[in-house]
């Protein structure tokens, strides 16, 4: 069993943190979608939701204009004030997923203890078609490429639900 695993309960709700390079793009689509499959699922009370940037550059700020759009043609709403990922998400979160291999070695990085190891995962581990494993950085490109992050992100955010799920104790 995957050492991240524990029993989830109301009053221990499990708490995940997506992390992307602007926390702009990828990780607030990430969070948006999982809040939604949440919710729709009726397990708000079980989860603690967030995202994060390895990078500074876009604090503050919402969204990204593409990002939205794309999301709410799919009825999800993207809640994210982008921040950066700092050493105390580590030990606050239960799992910390990393959209690509560069976000994944910057949070390696800053585990220095090697504590952390365990509970941060690639994004596309779960998903059922992970291709080369991370999820492409749409910033530069059309729309096209913001509805394929789209598309990934909601077939990994399925898988990881429902793992997640199985260890739910009401
Ligand atoms: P994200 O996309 O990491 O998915 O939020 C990016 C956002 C901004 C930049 C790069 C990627 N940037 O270089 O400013």
């Amino acid at each position: 069993m995957n050492s991240y695993l524990r029993t989830i309960t109301k009053e221990e709700p499990f708490k995940l943190c997506f992390v992307c390079l602007g926390n702009i793009c990828r990780s607030p689509t990430a969070e948006g979608l999982f809040i939604h499959k949440v919710k729709e699922a009726g397990l708000e009370n079980f989860f603690y939701i967030d995202s994060a940037g390895t990078a500074a550059y876009h604090v503050g700020e919402p969204a990204n204009s593409k990002s939205q759009t794309t999301a709410n043609k799919h009825g999800i709403y993207l809640p994210s004030k982008a921040r950066r990922f700092e050493y105390v998400d580590l030990e606050e979160f239960d799992l910390v997923l990393a959209m690509d291999s560069e976000n994944f070695l910057n949070l390696r990085h800053l585990d220095t203890s090697g504590r952390f190891t365990d509970k941060i995962k690639m994004m596309r581990d779960f998903d059922p078609k992970p291709e080369d494993g991370s999820v492409p950085d749409p910033y530069y490109g059309g729309q096209e490429g913001f509805e394929n992050v789209f598309q990934i992100l909601n077939r990994s955010c399925e898988t990881l639900l429902n793992e997640l799920k199985e260890h739910i104790v009401e």
